[in-house]
Formats: C-alpha cells, structure tokens, sequence
C-alpha cells in the first residue's frame, strides 16, 4: 500500500496527536504500536521498554492475537538482536531476521518473522525502549518486499515523538505521585489540627464526668451531654478534613465569635484561666481565617497540654489590611530549637505551614521558665 504524500502526512499527524492524547504509558505505548503498524504496513509491530533486570518494563505489541500472544508465553527477555538494538541504540533493518548472526530463535508459537525493521527510542543518551515492526504486508505472495529507506525514515520520526510522549508520561505519572503524597500530609495535618484537639477535650470531660458520677450526679450529666457534642463535634471536624470544607462555625459565625465560643468551652474544660479579647478585626480572606482559627487551636491546645500555665491569653487585633493572633501562656515554656531538632512533632511544622500558606508569618517566643507566645500575622485581602 502506498500513501501520496499527502495522505502519509496525515495519517502521521494523526498518529502523532493520538499519542499526545494519551497521558498513561501503557496507552501511549499501545497507540505508538498500532500507529506504527498502520502506517508502514507491516504485519506486526512491537515496542519494549526495557527493565534494569535484562527483561522489559513493558512489552506491547499489536497485529498478534490474544490467544496467539497467550500461547506465545511469558514476555521474552533482551536477548538477540532485540538486545543489540537496545545496547548499540543503532536502527537495524534486515531482509531476514532469521539470517542474522545474532538471531537466537523464539518459542514454538511465536510467529515467523522475517523482514524487520527496529529503531531505539531515545531520550538524549538514554535508551527508552525499541520501536520494530515485521513482515511488511506486499503484493506479491511470496512476500519479501522488505522495508525501504523511506520507511526507516518515517519509523524515525514516531521514535522521536514516541521518545517525548514517553518522557512526558513518565514525568505525568511523577507529578501525579507528588501531588497523592502532599494530599496525604495535608490531610495528616488536617486531621491533627482538627480531630486530634477534639478527641483530647473529650477525654478530659469524660475523665471530670467519672469523677463526678457519685459525688454530683446531676453535674455528671451535663459533663456526659458535653462528651456527647464534643464527639459529635469531631465527626465533623472529620468530615470536614476529608472533604475539604472549612469550619461550618466560621461561615455562620465568622472568626471572632467562633474563637470566643471555643475559648469559652475551653475555658470552663481545663483549670486554667482561658482569656480571648478581639479588637476591631474586619473579615479577612476565607482561607486566612481559617489559617488564624487552625493556628489559634493548635496554640491553645499545646498550652493547656504541656505547659501547665494558670492563665492563657488569645488576642486578635487589626494590623494594617489584615490582622495579628497572639497566644500566650504563663505556663513551663520550651526551647523551640530543640524541639525543631527533634523533628516528630506536628503541631508547630502544621502552624508555620498555615502562615505560610497563606502569606503569613509565625512566631514562636518562648524559653524554659519563660512561657510562650505563639503570633500569627496575616496580609489580609
Ligand atoms: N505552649 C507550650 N508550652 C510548653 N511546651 C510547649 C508548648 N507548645 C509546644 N511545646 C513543646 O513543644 C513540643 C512540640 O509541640 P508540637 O505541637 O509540635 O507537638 P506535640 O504537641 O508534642 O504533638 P502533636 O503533633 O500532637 O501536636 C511539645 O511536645 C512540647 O514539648
Ligand atoms: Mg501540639
């Protein structure tokens, strides 16, 4: 079959933009395969790419049937001139590839080939695979047309762009790798900020809950109403971080009245004193809200864990377009240097995250003895 030059850059156009089409290797690969068969006129084409274990990564062929491929047996290994091709990164186009000095035969139901056309994949320096084809389809029943020059050519132009849709679906199933693996620590963090404080609360009222069982019943069962909201509060503090919502409190109520509600909960939980003044603060950009109400949890929940401090103050007040969280504690204070070195704990990576993201800027002030001072600065919109 012969192509006009016209129709033959068609059909390599065509083929060119289904391999750009496709973002999987396997499907590229399967597209390269059967563009390449189509346009040369071959009876079968192949491509493999091979692995660091002397077999391939990937083998795909077309122009065989499936049960012909199942009898074929298990995918071949480089060997032969398969293997020359793959180690000399050189184009080989043979009369008979039965003739070759290298040719060391193929398994029982492997089909006959005898004119054959293979070309490396390249990647500058780096061989990506090998694109052959076999048996080119001719008018005469004997066969023996061979492939031409010109055929060499075109199978060069595929290799190529074989070669580029190759890199970029590796590069593509990378990205995509990258972005599974920061889904999942944002995810980590979310969940620590949000579920984690709420599952600590709980555990504190239960605990004043049992206390209270013999000595105050009735108080016992106001502390037992509140286990059962705080535990329905981090159902949807759960929810949430799965589903990527923001606190439902900040829509309905916005970030002040929401950080005075929780630190009024706080507040009659633990037995320190837990203080909130807010001066003047405007609505700021939904996700900067969100960041200062995440920071300001954190803080607070670190001060009332580990610090012992009598009194916890949280201010939030106008700077400029946008405004300035402080948390302070009277409580042991730590060495933030030390605690960076150590490297385990999520809470104070999660808080300077949040700043970051959202153009903010954290602090931690503190020192053994000391107290701490968490601030959180944010631009605002
Ligand atoms: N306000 C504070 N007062 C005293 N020590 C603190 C205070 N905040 C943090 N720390 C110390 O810094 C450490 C690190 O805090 P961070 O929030 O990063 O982790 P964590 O609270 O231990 O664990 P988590 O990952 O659950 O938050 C704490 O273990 C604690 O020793
Ligand atoms: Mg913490």
């Amino acid at each position: 079959m012969s192509h006009g030059p016209r129709s033959g850059l068609a059909a390599v156009s065509s083929a060119l933009l289904a391999m750009s089409r496709h973002l999987e290797v396997r499907d590229v690969l399967k597209t390269i395969v059967a563009s390449a068969r189509e346009l040369l006129d071959a009876q079968y084409a192949a491509l493999g790419v091979p692995d660091d274990h002397g077999g391939f990564a990937q083998f795909v062929v077309d122009g065989v049937s499936e049960e012909q491929w199942k009898a074929i047996g298990p995918l071949p290994r480089q060997h032969g001139v398969l293997a020359a091709m793959l180690r000399e990164a050189r184009p080989e186009r043979l009369a008979d590839v039965r003739e070759d000095p290298r040719f060391e035969g193929w398994p029982a139901a492997h089909p006959d080939l005898v004119d054959f056309l293979g070309l490396p994949i390249r990647d500058g320096d780096e061989v990506l695979g090998a694109l052959f084809l076999a048996n080119k389809n001719c008018p005469r029943p004997q066969g023996g047309c061979g492939f031409t020059e010109q055929d060499e050519e075109l199978l060069g132009i595929l290799a190529q762009h074989a070669a580029i849709a190759l890199t970029n679906a590796r590069l593509y199933e990378r990205s995509r790798e990258l972005t599974i693996a920061e889904e999942r620590s944002r995810l980590a963090h979310e969940l620590h900020d949000a579920v984690s404080q709420k599952l600590f609360s709980l555990r504190l009222t239960a605990q004043a809950a049992a206390r209270l069982v013999d000595r105050d019943p009735s108080r016992a069962k106001g502390e037992l109403r509140q286990v059962a909201a705080l535990a329905a509060e981090a159902a949807d503090e759960l929810r949430a971080a799965v589903v990527e919502l923001r606190p439902a409190a900040l829509d309905e109520d916005g970030l002040v009245a929401t950080l005075r509600t929780q630190i009024q909960v706080l507040d009659r939980a633990h037995s320190a004193r837990v203080t909130f003044t807010g001066r003047g603060v405007r609505a700021l950009p939904a996700t900067q809200e969100e960041a200062l109400l995440r920071v300001a949890q954190e803080a607070l929940h670190n001060a009332l864990r580990h610090s012992g401090a009598r009194h916890v103050d949280v201010t939030l007040e106008r700077s400029g377009a946008g405004a300035v969280l402080r948390v302070t504690d009277d409580g042991s204070g730590f060495d933030p240097q030390a605690v960076r070195r150590a490297g385990r704990h999520l809470g104070l990576v999660s808080m300077r995250d949040r700043a970051s993201g959202v153009g903010g800027a954290l602090t931690v002030e503190s020192a053994p003895g000391k107290g701490t001072t968490i601030e959180m600065e944010v631009p605002g919109g």
